[in-house]
């Protein structure tokens, strides 16, 4: 348990460099399970997360090496297909290593979803697409099994447009020497950069980055190396970070191609942004207006911008409205945000009306997931005063030194573990 102590009233100032991309990288090594060769996987964050997802490749049998570039993955001494017993227990995104061990093992086991802070977070939504494709599943408690031994059907349409249920059963399809069509698909950015990887390591796919994919795979998938895209989810983060702190700066890279619309509601609240080429320059933001959200899949508004988008709430003049259509319980943060003055009405689980201006007061914080966390610590940087974020271990898992890139920006920030 570590925590956060940081001294508020600053302004941010400078420039970020944004590391590459949690929700591409983590699928990434769990790919790996199907090459045949080893491969080299560069921009790859150092966060807790990977750290997890890297674990349970070793479990399984994997070889990990750091090398100058990145981390070597090999695959060939695999032999296990059961990621109950490993640490998976404590990583929900484990689960993207399903469709990997069905293809490769024709058979896989996972733990049953624990869900978490945000949410119930089912996997019906995959156990229902494999079905589809034919597989028997058998659960008890603790455990699913899934047996497979090749696809009985080629077409799958998912209930949802679930970003990993699509990614899970893309790499399925990568290593099947039959077309298999996916519909309803999820297209997030770090979904078709996915998708890029695995026609260059010999699948035949059609459709990236639509709701539709045609997936003909191989049994000889190569890739030599794979570069993690940038996180685009960061990148919007620390230009939040300097509109809400009242400072200005450069995030570099920052992939606006894939950031539209979060881009047009900074542009709707008033914030100051000159995007040029791969970076985005924040000028000192005044005035700032109230604004409305409702979180939807790519290329809506994303669920994991909800949260920090409510420190511009705070220093906007008026109401802004946030709908969290996704998860039915993202919107608790604003409980401990209230704690430090923030003027909130909720209208059930889902919606929540913010009025500004406020001027945070610091106090003592809990940090709920990823997002929240990031949220609360911008929130202490905001707060005159010191501000206390316990929980603060739970922001690492998805920000790379996020202590050290906030203080060379000025931030006044202490972890004490
Ligand atoms: C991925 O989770 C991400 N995780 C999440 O990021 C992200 O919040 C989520 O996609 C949505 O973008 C990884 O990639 C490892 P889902 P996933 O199945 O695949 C509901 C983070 O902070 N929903 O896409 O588990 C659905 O029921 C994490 O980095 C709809 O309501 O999420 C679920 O409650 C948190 N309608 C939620 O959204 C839809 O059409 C997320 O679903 C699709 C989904």
């Amino acid at each position: 348990m570590s925590i956060f102590k940081i001294n508020g009233g600053v302004q941010l100032r400078g420039e970020v460099k944004i590391s590459g991309a949690k929700n591409e990288a983590l699928k990434l090594i769990a790919f790996a399970v199907l090459l045949k060769k080893p491969v080299c996987i560069r921009n790859i964050p150092q966060i807790v997360d990977i750290e997890r997802q890297l674990e349970i490749f070793k479990c399984l049998g994997g070889k990990v090496k750091n090398i100058e570039s990145g981390i070597e993955l090999d695959a060939r001494s695999i032999e296990k297909f059961d990621i109950s017993k490993s640490t998976a227990n404590k990583l929900r995104a484990s689960l993207v290593y399903l469709g990997p061990l069905l293809s490769r093992f024709s058979q896989a086991v996972i733990l049953q979803p624990g869900g978490c802070q945000i949410g119930e977070r089912p996997i019906e939504t995959h156990i229902d697409a494999f079905r589809q494709l034919g597989a028997t599943i058998t659960e008890n408690k603790e455990k699913i099994i899934l047996k497979l031994d090749e696809p009985k059907h080629n077409k799958v349409i998912l209930c949802e447009q679930s970003v990993t249920a699509t990614e899970n059963i893309a790499m399925y399809a990568a290593a099947q020497e039959k077309e298999i069509i996916i519909e309803n698909c999820a297209t997030e950015p770090e979904i078709s950069a996915l998708l890029n990887e695995m026609v260059k390591s010999g699948a035949c796919i059609s459709g990236i980055g639509t709701r539709t994919l045609k997936i003909l795979g191989s049994k000889d998938l190569n890739l030599d190396s794979a570069d993690v895209i940038v996180d685009r989810i960061e990148a919007a983060t620390f230009a939040i970070a300097f509109a809400a702190t009242g400072g200005e700066g450069t995030v570099t890279p920052f992939p606006s191609e894939n950031l539209q619309s979060f881009v047009d509601v900074l542009k709707k609240c008033n914030v100051k942004i000159e995007i040029s080429g791969n970076s985005a320059k924040v000028l000192k933001s005044e005035d700032l207006k109230p604004f409305s959200i409702s979180t939807l899949p790519y290329p809506g508004f994303p669920t994991d911008l909800q949260s920090p988008m409510s420190l511009l709430a705070s220093r906007a003049k008026g109401v802004s409205h946030i709908e969290e259509t996704m998860y039915e319980n993202r919107l608790g943060y604003l409980k401990e945000l209230q704690k430090m003055g923030l003027n909130v009405e909720f209208h059930g689980l889902h919606r929540a009306d913010v009025a500004g201006p406020v001027h945070l007061r610091s106090t003592t914080i809990h940090s709920l997931d990823l997002r929240s966390g990031i949220t609360l610590l911008i929130a202490g940087l905001m707060a005159d005063g010191e501000t206390t974020i316990e929980d603060a271990q739970i922001i690492d898992r998805g920000y790379e030194n996020i202590e050290d890139k906030l203080a060379r920006l000025g931030a006044k920030i202490k972890r004490i573990s």
